[in-house]
């Protein structure tokens, strides 16, 4: 963070800039989502990427802010589909302003993400990008057929992740070596350890919604299950458990039962389905931080390598 703390600055001062719409509503609500905070993530791939690589104009900041938007884009659209109420710490946009909103306000954050990534000129830039987010509407919708389907197996679990999840880290990632104009073979190294960090991300993700502190995490554990999501922590626990805690979890699945929430946490963790989604991650995690060998040695590759490990022990 420290590292990054002016360049982040510029983003941010991009994001306030092009937030800006004559629509009253527009601006109160991708304000509100956007000065909650976040980890912002995505757009600190982008500038780690492009400055290991070298690259320091200004158009690594239009395109951090882009992914940006492109996330937030999701997650206003994501919290209408799961009908969350705690983001970021705070309501949920769909909660206080409505799904209509949310869902058009979504419209107007994605588009107008498109329209910064046309103004760098660059078409492998669009390449990427459209590419993405056509990736990660498929992973959704993927999601969605899966839903209340306790039969999934961990392959279609993380197809799912890697297009919802790991498809928009991977673009950043790789942004950050198209902008520095880097070759194929360094652009597929960076892309691979945003698809790996993606994917240990979701997983760790996945894990503290059983584990996890609504209050350190800023949304409501216990959310997937009460979607009815089978996640790998409930598809080990599943395959690890007795008959009998195995057809609880089934149930819970297929009916979205929250209720005996308590019962199935203790299960997930007493089968060990925890630590091994934990190893999970571990072991993606690993695999990004080998596929920087092809960076130079600077203080941004150790900070991606240092990424790389913090994203596997996060609580938030
Ligand atoms: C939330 O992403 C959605 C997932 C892919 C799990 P983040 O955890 O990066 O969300 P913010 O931006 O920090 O709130
Ligand atoms: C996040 O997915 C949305 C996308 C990656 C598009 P989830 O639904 O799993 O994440 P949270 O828990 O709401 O942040
Ligand atoms: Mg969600
Ligand atoms: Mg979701």
């Amino acid at each position: 963070m420290a590292l990054m703390a002016a360049d982040m600055h510029a983003v941010d001062r991009v994001i306030q800039q092009r937030l800006s719409s004559d629509v009253a509503l527009i601006n109160q609500i991708s304000h509100y989502i956007i000065s909650a905070g976040g980890k912002r993530i995505r757009p600190m791939l982008v500038l780690l990427f492009s400055s290991a690589l070298g690259f320091t104009g200004p158009e690594r900041f239009e395109m951090a802010a882009t992914v940006e938007f492109i996330h937030t884009a999701t997650l206003l659209h994501d919290d209408v589909v799961d009908e969350s109420a705690l983001r970021r710490g705070r309501q949920t946009a769909n909660a206080l302003f409505g799904n209509a909103a949310s869902v058009l306000v979504g419209d107007f954050v994605y588009s107008r993400a498109f329209q910064m990534m046309v103004s760098v000129n660059n078409l492998r830039v669009l390449d990427v990008l459209a590419d993405a987010t056509n990736v990660i509407a498929e992973g959704e919708v993927l999601q969605l057929m899966n839903m209340h389907d306790a039969d999934l197996s961990v392959n279609d679990y993380l197809r799912v992740i890697r297009f919802k999840t790991a498809k928009l880290f991977e673009a950043s990632a790789r942004l950050g070596a198209v902008l520095a104009g880097a070759g194929t073979q360094v652009e597929e190294s960076c892309a691979a350890y945003g698809r790996s960090l993606g994917t240990a991300f979701q997983l760790i993700d996945d894990l503290l919604d059983y584990e996890g502190a609504t209050a350190q995490l800023g949304k409501n554990v216990g959310d997937d299950l009460r979607e009815g999501k089978p996640t790998l922590p409930l598809l080990l626990a599943m395959e690890r458990g007795t008959a009998a805690e195995r057809e609880l979890i089934r149930h819970a699945i297929e009916h979205g039962e929250i209720a005996r929430l308590p019962e199935i946490v203790e299960i997930v963790r007493r089968t060990g389905a925890i630590h091994a989604t934990r190893d999970a991650a571990r072991a993606e995690a690993d695999k990004a931080r080998l596929a920087l060998d092809v960076l130079p040695a600077s203080a941004y590759r150790e900070a991606l390598l240092e990424l790389a490990v913090r994203s596997v022990d996060r609580s938030s």
